[in-house]
C-alpha cells in the first residue's frame, strides 16, 4: 500500500460549494496530528445571490450547488495537480445543515465513489469546523463552534472523541449577527457588517443623552449554555426606540454603537463560558471554528482573556479562509477517519441535516 494517501473532499451544508484535495502520511507521524498537507481549497459563495434575499434560500442554494458542485470539484483538482484516478478517498459533509442542500454533495459523492470505486467517508460539518485547525493541538482541548447555524462549546478527549458541553439554546451567535444586522438595516451577511459598523464606532463610545447598553445573557449563570435570542430582541425594542428620537446624523452614530455594544455583549458570553469550560476540563488547548470565528473582536477577546486567566491554554484560530465553511476542513477530519478506517459503503449514505456530533 502507498505510504500517502489523497482525500477529495467536498462541502455544500449551506451556501457555499466547495472542494478540497488533501494528501497525507497513512501514519501519523507525530500526535499532533499534522501529517498532511492541503494541496487545495476551492470555495464559491453564493453569499452575493442570498444577500437580495436577506437571507439563505434553500431552494436558490440548492440549484447553485448544482451549478457549481463539478466545477470546484474539478478546480480543485487542477490545483492540487491531481487526476481524479490519483485520488484514494472521498469525504462528505452529510450533516447537519440544509438538506437540499447537503444532497447535492452526498449524491455527487456517491456517484463518484461508485463510479471510481474509491472509499467515501461521511463527515459531520461541526467536526469539520473543530479540526479547522490541527496544528498543536494538544488534548483535552475545548472547542468553540460559532456559525450561523451552531453555538457550540465541546470537549475533545481526543482525536475524533468529542463531548457536547455547553450550546446556545435558541439562536445561534452567527444567527444573531444576522438579525441584528438586519434590524440596523446593516444587510446580509450580518457578521462582517456589524463588525465594520462596530469599528467605526473607535474612541467615540457615547452620544450625550443616550446610552446604549446590553444584556450578557447567561453570563452569571453556571454551566456552559448560551442564549442569543433575548439580546436580539433586546436590540429591537431600543432601536425601534431610538429611530423615533434621534436625527438621521446621530441615528447614523447610534447604529455603529449599537453593533459595537453588540457585538462586545456576544463575544463576551463566548469568552466567559469557553474560559469557564477550558478550565472545569483542564483543556491544554482551546480551538475555535465556524464564519463567527472569524471575528475580529471574538479573536483578541480570546487572546487576552486567556492569556490572562490561563496562561498554559493554547488558543488556536483558523487562518480566515478555515472559518467559513470550506472543504479542506472536510478533508482534514477526514484524514482522521481514513486513519480509523470509517468508511460507509456509498449507497447507504444519506444527508442528515440534524446529525448531532457525538464520539
Ligand atoms: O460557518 P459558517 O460559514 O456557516 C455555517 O455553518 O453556518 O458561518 C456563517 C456565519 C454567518 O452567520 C455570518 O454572519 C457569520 O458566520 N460571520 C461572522 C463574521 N463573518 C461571518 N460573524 C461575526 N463576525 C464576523 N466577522
Ligand atoms: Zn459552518
Amino acid at each position: 500500500m502507498k505510504k500517502q494517501l489523497t482525500i477529495l473532499a467536498i462541502e455544500s451544508s449551506c451556501d457555499e460549494t466547495a472542494a478540497a484535495v488533501l494528501s497525507g502520511s497513512r501514519y501519523m507521524l507525530h500526535d499532533t496530528g499534522h501529517s498532511f498537507k492541503i494541496l487545495s481549497n476551492c470555495v464559491s459563495s453564493q453569499v452575493q445571490v442570498h444577500a437580495k434575499y436577506g437571507g439563505v434560500v434553500p431552494e436558490v442554494a440548492a440549484r447553485l450547488h448544482i451549478e457549481k458542485i463539478l466545477p470546484m470539484i474539478q478546480l480543485a483538482l487542477k490545483q492540487a495537480k491531481k487526476k481524479i484516478a490519483e485520488i484514494d478517498y472521498i469525504a462528505v459533509t452529510a450533516g447537519p445543515g440544509l438538506m437540499s442542500s447537503l444532497m447535492i454533495g452526498t449524491e455527487t459523492a456517491k456517484t463518484l465513489a461508485l463510479a471510481l470505486n474509491k472509499q467515501l467517508i461521511r463527515i459531520n460539518h461541526i467536526e469539520g469546523h473543530l479540526l479547522s485547525i490541527t496544528e498543536q493541538l494538544e488534548f483535552p482541548a475545548v472547542g468553540l463552534v460559532v456559525s450561523g447555524g451552531h453555538t457550540q462549546i465541546i470537549l475533545v478527549k481526543d482525536y475524533l472523541k468529542y463531548k457536547l458541553i455547553g450550546e446556545t439554546r435558541d439562536d445561534a451567535a452567527g444567527e444573531a449577527f444576522d438579525k441584528v444586522a438586519k434590524i440596523l438595516g446593516l444587510g446580509y451577511p450580518g457578521g462582517p457588517a456589524i463588525s465594520v459598523a462596530a469599528a467605526k464606532v473607535e474612541s467615540v463610545k457615547s452620544i450625550p443623552g443616550i446610552e446604549i447598553k446590553l444584556p450578557r445573557p447567561m453570563l452569571d449563570k453556571v454551566g456552559f449554555e448560551m442564549s442569543f435570542s433575548g439580546l436580539k430582541t433586546s436590540v429591537l425594542y431600543k432601536w425601534n426606540e431610538l429611530v423615533k428620537i434621534l436625527s438621521p446624523e446621530n441615528l447614523d452614530k447610534a447604529r455603529n454603537l449599537m453593533a459595537y455594544e453588540f457585538q462586545k455583549a456576544v463575544v463576551e458570553v463566548l469568552v466567559a463560558k469557553t474560559a469557564a469550560a477550558a478550565l472545569k476540563f483542564k483543556a491544554k488547548t482551546i480551538v475555535l471554528g465556524g464564519g463567527v470565528s472569524a471575528n475580529k473582536w471574538l479573536r483578541s477577546e480570546m487572546l487576552r482573556v486567556i492569556s490572562e486567566k490561563l496562561p498554559d491554554v493554547n488558543v488556536l484560530m483558523p487562518e480566515m479562509k478555515m472559518a467559513g465553511d470550506n472543504a479542506a476542513m472536510i478533508a482534514q477530519a477526514a484524514y482522521f477517519h481514513v486513519l480509523k478506517k470509517d468508511f460507509i459503503e456509498p449507497t447507504k449514505l444519506k444527508p442528515d441535516p440534524g446529525w448531532e456530533l457525538v464520539s
